[in-house]
């Protein structure tokens, strides 16, 4: 029988990361005669889920890298980086061995260099493709559904308003309107939520086809005077098509009056690999009401508001921004829950046995794979 194969889970280095890539329930529904569990103390910890919870589980538990050192498979949430006492994290990882991890390749082309020279095989998970075979493995839609729920909390929390119509005896108080521009992942989730909370909800997606999504939990779908104004067109791969300037430009007048009468705005609006459109203007933000907030999602991408500031909140024209960068990383507990599920059906995808199979022509395999026998893939 060939050597147990084990799986490295190291403690996040990155700031403000909270979330762990394997929770103690993972472990032991993969811990087994072939497969063996070891997880670097405090790994956890931000995240809820203790030490001992892990040993319980039937992981070993190791006190720095060097116990993780020979590890097969290392799976991680945030990229390897340098930790703050020096330590290298790529050189954490064994030559020759396989991580599995958030990779942002197109940001991160001497990190993918590094991957291949030291003979990784780097398993990019946001390259997931998303096909139904996949779908159990999709950590980008699993961690959008915590940031859409989160952006309306924040919004709920910062907006100087309650959500829903109260008739009190101190009078009655008229629900918060709530605008989420973007109705893929994370914009459905933020519509339910703010729904839920009693707020009224309009949406606008530039994909007609999501209209009656957004119907189905309760908020009303923004529609263009005239069809195909505002985009329409959807790639093969079920993504929107890039809107033309004309189209950005009538997307802005629509969504205008709109975001003048919202208190919250909630903006998610994507395409995989393009730079975020921009939708919110600084002369709509001045537009907007006083107290009034906006949470760009889209902030990782560059945001939809042209006064977001990636990672920080401001506030302008006596309107709060939030460009929340990290969303998940403040639900840590269910994120990292959800998260360590698709590496689960990940990591159970590319184990049999005959150990760890890097099969390239597999069509999630060879689509998350950046780095592998030295060379790097990603680009190629
Ligand atoms: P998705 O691809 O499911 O949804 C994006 C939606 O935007 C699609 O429905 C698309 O049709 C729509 N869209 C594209 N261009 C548009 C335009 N010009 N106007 C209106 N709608 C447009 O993506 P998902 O998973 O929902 O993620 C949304 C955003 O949230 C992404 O930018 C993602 O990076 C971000 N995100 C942010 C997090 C954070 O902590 N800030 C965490 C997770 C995701």
């Amino acid at each position: 029988m060939p050597e147990k194969i084990v799986i490295a889970v190291p403690r996040e280095s990155a700031p403000g990361e909270t979330r762990v890539a394997l929770t103690p329930d993972t472990v032991r529904r993969l811990v087994s005669d072939e497969v063996a569990v070891r997880v670097e103390q405090g790994a956890g910890v931000l995240a809820a889920f203790p030490d001992e919870a892990y040993s319980e589980a039937g992981a070993e538990v190791v006190a720095g890298p060097d116990g993780l050192a020979e590890a097969d498979v290392w799976v991680r949430v945030q990229p390897p980086r340098e930790r703050e006492d020096g330590t290298d994290e790529v050189e954490m990882i064994r030559s020759g061995g396989v991580l599995a991890s958030f990779l942002s390749p197109a940001e991160s082309p001497d990190l993918l260099r590094r991957l291949a020279e030291r003979q990784v095989t780097a398993l990019s998970i946001e390259l997931l493709p998303r096909i139904t075979r996949a779908q159990r493995m999709d950590a980008l839609s699993a961690m959008s559904t915590v940031a859409g729920y989160k952006a309306v909390i924040i919004g709920a929390d910062t907006l100087g308003k309650l959500f829903p119509l109260l008739i009190t005896a101190a009078g009655t108080l008229s629900p918060a309107h709530v605008l989420v521009i973007g109705a893929g992942v994370a914009g459905l989730q933020a519509i339910a939520t703010a729904h839920r909370l009693g707020a009224v909800v309009e949406a606008f997606d530039v994909r007609p086809d999501v209209k009656e999504q957004v119907e189905s939990l309760g908020a009303k779908f923004v529609e263009a005077e005239e069809e195909h104004e505002v985009g329409g067109g959807e790639t093969e791969a079920g993504y929107a098509e890039e809107l033309s300037e004309d189209e950005q430009e009538a997307e802005r007048r629509l969504l205008a009056k709109h975001v003048a009468k919202s208190d919250v705005v909630i903006t998610t609006a994507l395409i995989p690999g393009k730079p975020a459109p921009l939708i919110i203007t600084e002369e709509m933000v001045r537009g907007m009401r006083h107290g009034s907030t906006i949470i760009d999602l889209a902030a990782v991408a560059g945001g939809n508001c042209e006064l977001t500031e990636p990672g920080e909140s401001v506030e302008r024209h006596g309107v709060m921004i939030h460009g929340a960068t990290n969303l998940p990383a403040q639900v840590p507990v269910h994120a990292s829950q959800m998260y360590s599920r698709n590496l689960q059906a990940l990591l159970n995808h590319l184990i049999s046995e005959e150990g760890v199979q890097i099969d390239l022509d597999d069509e999630i395999t060879g689509a998350i794979c950046v780095t592998h026998a030295g060379d790097v893939r990603y680009g190629a």
